[in-house]
């Protein structure tokens, strides 16, 4: 994969503000960002007082929204943009964390959940697991919200995109690789139209044909 375009990513996040989008996700379960944030806080069934490291948070918004629901909770908010983070929320619940998912200057099994939602296509899936898995506490989550490939190139998805999709098996293969077992996962429709819109301006929407929303839990054995 290329490094990110940091750059790139920062312009897109200006853009993605000045339209209203403060969730920066390419599918969502809800046109409303506290329903979408709601369904997949009680799919994650974060235990009571957990700390959540949300890997790739954008703005922190969906940590936002999910704290507003679940005030016990605490989160570590990583990203590479400090652009991002300048935007993310300030108050005691969370703690920004300027760092690179394949290499988190986090102690072994310090966090009760790991969280990645629009964020592992942009990451070496299989490497971000890995640090995924060591950083959580035995017994720990990984949940997922995130593009899957149902068939189709995921080259030229790319490409296009920067976004390396990969397929259901795939990631529950490097997850198995990691230690992470399967508790549940599953494919839903959801609402791509923002994304969609933003395809077919530059006429690739029929990328998307074979894209989905995985949600998918993993408990460390
Ligand atoms: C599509 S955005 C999703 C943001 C967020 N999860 C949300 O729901 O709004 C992907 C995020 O992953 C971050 N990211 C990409 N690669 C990263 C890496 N290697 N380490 C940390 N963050 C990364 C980007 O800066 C961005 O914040």
């Amino acid at each position: 994969m290329k490094p990110l375009d940091i750059t790139a990513l920062e312009t897109a996040t200006r853009m993605a503000l000045a339209g209203g989008h403060r969730l920066l996700q390419t599918h969502k379960l809800s046109a409303n960002d506290e329903s979408h944030a709601w369904y997949l806080l009680k799919a994650m069934q974060p235990p009571e007082g957990a700390m959540i490291l949300d890997a790739g948070c954008g703005i922190g918004e969906l940590s936002r929204l999910m704290s507003e629901k679940r005030p016990d909770l605490t989160f570590i908010l990583a990203n590479l943009s400090l652009m991002q983070l300048e935007l993310c929320p300030v108050a005691p619940q969370y703690r920004r964390l300027h760092a690179d998912c394949h290499d988190l200057p986090v102690r072994d099994e310090m966090v009760d959940v790991v969280m990645f939602a629009s964020a592992i296509s942009q990451m070496e899936a299989k490497f971000v697991l890995h640090e995924a898995a060591r950083v959580l506490k035995p017994g720990g989550v990984v949940f997922l919200a995130e593009m899957v490939r149902l068939g189709g190139d995921a080259a030229e998805f790319e490409r296009v995109t920067t976004a390396h999709v990969h397929t259901f098996a795939e990631l529950e293969g490097y997850a198995a690789a990691a230690g992470l077992k399967l508790d549940f996962g599953f494919t839903v429709d959801s609402d791509d139209s923002h994304f969609r819109g933003l395809l077919r301006e530059i006429g690739q929407e029929a990328l998307l044909d074979p894209i989905r929303l995985a949600i998918m839990r993993f408990i460390k054995g």
